[in-house]
Parts: C-alpha cells; structure tokens; sequence
C-alpha cells in the first residue's frame, strides 16, 4: 500500500469550497486504488495573513516540506480589501511567489484543454474550435521579471521611479526548455516557442539556448512566435498550438487568454513542478464576488489532483479517469452559474452537486 501525505492549502475566496469537492474525490481515489492519502490541512494566503499575520506562516511551511505534494486553492483579496493588507505581506508576494521560490517549481504547465463536446463554453465560434483545444502552456515559473531585483524611489529629476529587472540565466532557460521539448516528444511533436526576440534580449538568450537543446530532439519540430503574435493566433486559430513554451510573465498573460478562448479561468487547473517538490493549483484567482455561493466550479480543483495523481504519485490511468469522469458529467448536461448563463440549455447545478456528480461518474470508472 502507497501512502503519501498531501499537504492541504484550501487558500481564501472560493478555495475551500472547491477544495472540498476536490478532498471528496480524493478519498474516492484511496477507495478504488492501493493507496493511502494523509491530507495536512493548512493555512495560505489572506486567511493565513490575518489568523497569523503571515500569508505562508512557519507552520504552514513545515507542513509543505514533510508533503509529497501540495494541493493549493486559489489565494488572494479583492482589490480594496487588498488594503487591507502591507503590499509586500499580501498573499501572491508574501505566500505564492515565496512558495515558487522556496521549492524552485520552474516549471509550470498549464492545459487549455477543451473537447468538441464542450465547444459551447467557449466565446470562439465552432469553426474555430473545430475538433477541440488541446493545448498544455509550458510557463517559467521562477524567473524573469517576477523574481528579479526591484527598486523604487524618487529620481534626480525629483521623479518617482521604479526599476523592475528581467534576469535568466542559460541554466534557467535550459531547465525550462528540457521540460518543454520532452512533453512535446511525447505529445505531436510540434513546440510553439513564444518570444519577443526583436526587443527584448532575454528572449535572444532564450532562442539561442532553444537552438543548443533542439539539437538532442531533432524529432521535434520547432516553430517560432513572437508573443504578441501569438496572442492573435490564439483566438483566430487556437488548434494550431499543442505544446508553447515561455517565460513566466508571457506565461502569465497568455494561459489567462488561454482560460479565456475555453470560456473561463474556472477550466484551467495547473502544475508546478520542480525537481524536489511539486504544488497543484487552479491558475485563477480567488474570485472573492462569488465566494460562498456554491456556484463555482471545482473542474480546476479536481482538475489539479489529477495533475497530482499522474505527477506526483505516477497514476496516470486514475488521472485520465478523473479527466473523463468530469467531462461525462459536463457530457450530461450539467454545469455551474459560474460557467453557464441560465437558459444556455445546460442543467445548472451547484459547486457540491458538479464534486458529487464527479465522483459518481469516477465511481463507474473502471478499476485501474
Ligand atoms: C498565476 C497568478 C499569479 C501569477 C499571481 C496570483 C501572483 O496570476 O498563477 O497565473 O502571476 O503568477
Ligand atoms: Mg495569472
């Protein structure tokens, strides 16, 4: 019997309800499989903030560094409560970009996934979406811009000013590109590589870094887009794209207009990974207008566990079961306010229905 211990961040907003959609499935999964989960609760984000006046506290810390995984909601406030809060302790630069930096999780991926049957979500006429997405953004999780040095102050003209640095080094870029150019071989064998080469010389550095790793996959084909470029073919012709790898801001930008060509960031679970630990997390925000509500959907929650199962705990077919198993459930017909407009013809349902009616289609799944 395998066991992992699985450290639980339910985040603020409409993390905990969807993360208890994603526990539910989860015990179902250590019912069906030879496998033990111990979920380590703890607290991240703006709740961790005001219950301890530290967004990623030294409790949670220890807790995420005995986990063979972590499972994290979505964290963050409104931009007025936001206020709330000194600008360097809030929950992305005081728990999520500390989080990144401390397990190095340089590589983020990021499925824009959207089956034919699904095409109704999406704002993208059907011709476009045509026999579906199906796209995984390969993001640099933590360097460039994000991470660099930063400074702010008042200038010798007496003008306020801030400096804000993009810095990669070849290891950085080459570690990100390897994982890139192996998901690409085992997928179509086509790496879209997004960059901004005629400005920027960090993208310079990056295509030369691209061209020396290209070398040892000869048997994937490489195409080059510039990242504004891309953003356009991104809702004029999306099925283009199989695997893009970018640099974290380019990454950041583009996977939103990913969830946006799927018709919701609500679509959009992630993994971070990094070569000693690995952390699961919708790439949404916390949507604090509809928290509480029951009508958001858990599909980036349970979405993310799948990502766990297949990275973190080598289940690739239980993953593919959890993906099926929601699909079936969007298959029936069913959806959530915040996915669907009422008269869309879908059978709207809440947060808790759409986790039950998950692990009922699971339930039906073949033993794996
Ligand atoms: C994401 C988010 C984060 C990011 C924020 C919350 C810091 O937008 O994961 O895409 O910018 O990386
Ligand atoms: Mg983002």
């Amino acid at each position: 019997m395998k066991h992992y211990k699985i450290a639980v961040l339910a985040g603020d907003g409409i993390g905990p309800e969807i993360t208890r959609e994603a526990i539910k499935v989860l015990k179902l999964i250590e019912e069906r499989n030879d496998v033990t989960f111990e979920l380590l609760p703890a607290a991240f984000g703006a709740c961790a903030y005001f219950e301890f006046g530290d967004a990623f506290p030294p409790s949670t810390i220890e807790i995420c560094d005995r986990a063979d995984a972590i499972l994290k909601g979505p964290i963050g406030l409104s931009h007025e409560e936001s206020k709330q809060i000194p600008i360097d302790k809030q929950p992305e630069r005081g728990a999520l970009l500390p989080m990144r930096r401390r397990y190095n999780t340089y590589a983020n991926f990021r499925p824009v996934s959207l089956p034919k049957a699904l095409a109704h979500f999406s704002p993208l006429k059907p011709e476009i979406v045509g026999e579906g997405i199906d796209i995984i953004m390969v993001r640099e999780l933590v360097g460039g811009l994000y991470f660099g040095a930063k400074e702010t102050g008042v200038n010798e003209q007496g003008l306020r000013y801030v400096k804000e640095t993009l810095e990669y080094d070849e290891q950085q870029i080459k570690q990100i590109l390897l994982q890139a150019f192996k998901l690409a071989r085992k997928r179509k064998k086509v790496l879209h590589n997004i960059h901004k080469s005629n400005v920027l010389k960090s993208s310079v550095l990056w295509n030369e870094i691209l061209d020396e790793v290209a070398k040892d996959f000869p048997d994937v084909e490489v195409i080059h887009q510039l990242v504004d470029s891309a953003a356009t073919n991104l809702c004029l012709k999306p099925t283009q794209f199989d695997v893009m790898v970018m640099e974290n801001m380019f990454g950041d930008i583009l996977s939103d207009q990913g969830g946006g060509i799927l018709g919701s960031l609500g679509l959009m679970p992630s993994a971070c990974i990094g070569d000693e630990k690995a952390y699961y997390e919708p790439s949404h925000g916390s949507a604090p207008d509809i928290a509480g509500k029951n009508i958001a959907n858990p599909y980036s929650m349970i979405g993310s566990v799948a990502m766990m199962l297949e990275n973190s705990f080598a289940m690739e077919a239980e993953a593919k079961n959890v993906w099926n198993a929601m699909q079936a459930v969007f298959a029936d017909g069913f959806s959530t306010a915040d996915l669907s407009k009422p008269g869309s013809g879908v059978k709207m349902i809440g947060t808790d229905a759409f986790g039950d009616k998950v692990v009922e289609k699971l339930k039906a799944m073949p033993r794996v």
